[in-house]
């Protein structure tokens, strides 16, 4: 008897408490991983313009801004999955595990090539940066299941690549 006026007063208190919810908080907009990779493939493109006319402090604007977005909005950026209906979903998955580690691995090999280069305002160096950060781009999509996502070695093409 003791255990049921026990278990009704439970059964009472939770209701009052779904009653006293806090209101829902506003919706935070997500980053998708896509959209990050669209503005990075803009401004690495950008990137290979301004080195065709060799202009250093706008090529430095852009190494910067490049690392930003990939520091600051790629981290935050959801992973791919059910709700991007580009990818292989298979390899998908199976990359999922990665992507983290190889997100962090190319900012801190490949993309940091770039801005010794333009500091030291070194057109050799640089050429050598830019085709060494596409060829790491490259690898990542064909990995993630993108080997359609290909991104050029050489300055002043589109980014992504239309024609091979
Ligand atoms: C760590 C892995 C990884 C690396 C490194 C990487 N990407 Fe991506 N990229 C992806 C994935 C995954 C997608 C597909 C995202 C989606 O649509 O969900 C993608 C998609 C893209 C797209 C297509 C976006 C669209 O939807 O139109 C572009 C452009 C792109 N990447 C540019 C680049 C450039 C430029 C680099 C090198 C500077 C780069 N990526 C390096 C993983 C990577």
């Amino acid at each position: 008897m003791r255990s049921r006026l026990v278990g009704f007063a439970l059964v009472a208190l939770a209701a009052a408490c779904t009653g006293m919810r806090a209101p829902p908080r506003p919706a935070v907009p997500t980053l998708r991983y896509g959209s990050v990779m669209v503005e990075i493939g803009q401004r690495f493109h950008q990137l290979g313009l301004a080195a065709t006319s060799s202009n250093w402090p706008l090529l430095d604007y852009f190494a910067r801004g490049l690392a930003a977005t990939w520091e600051a909005d790629l981290r935050l950026a959801v992973a791919p999955g059910p709700q991007d209906i580009y990818a292989e979903e298979e390899v998908v998955d199976l990359f999922k595990a990665q992507l983290r580690a190889r997100q962090e691995s190319f900012a801190k090999a490949e993309l940091t090539a770039l801005a010794p280069a333009i500091a030291a305002r070194n057109a050799g160096a640089l050429e050598a940066a830019f085709a060494r950060a596409a060829a790491g781009c490259n690898a990542c999509h064909r990995e993630s299941g993108h080997p359609y996502i290909v991104i050029p070695s050489s300055y002043g093409q589109p980014v992504p690549q239309y024609l091979r």
